[in-house]
């Protein structure tokens, strides 16, 4: 939480892959998020490649705005800083 700003980050055993499980928990976190009255925008990051997380964030609501280039290490990926995509909801569509 930042303000009116809440960004969420996950993470999923490897034996639980591909159930539906994160797309689940992540709608209710987006969905419980935007229902509270201080909270205007729920935002996520994933690494460019991450095909998997960016489609549970569409299915979770979120639109893809853009990427943020440099943005953070993924180390089992590369020591070095990855280009990253950058989703959100807000409540007042720009
Ligand atoms: C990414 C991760 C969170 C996904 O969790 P999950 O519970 O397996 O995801 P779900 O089963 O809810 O849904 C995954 C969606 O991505 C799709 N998907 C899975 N692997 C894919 C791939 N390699 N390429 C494209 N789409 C893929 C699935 O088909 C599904 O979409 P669909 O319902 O339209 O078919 C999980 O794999 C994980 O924890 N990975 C390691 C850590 C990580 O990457 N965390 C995210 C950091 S941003």
């Amino acid at each position: 939480m930042d303000g009116y700003r809440a960004d969420l980050g996950y993470v999923l055993a490897r034996p639980y892959w591909g159930q539906g499980i994160m797309t689940e928990a992540v709608r209710a976190v987006v969905d419980w998020a935007m229902g509270q009255p201080e909270i205007h925008r729920v935002w996520a990051v994933c690494d460019v490649d991450n095909k998997a997380s960016a489609r549970v964030l569409e299915k979770a609501g979120m639109e893809r705005e853009g990427i943020l280039r440099s943005w953070s290490i993924h180390p089992n990926v590369s020591p070095l800083p990855r280009d990253c995509v950058c989703y959100a909801k807000v409540k007042r569509p720009g």
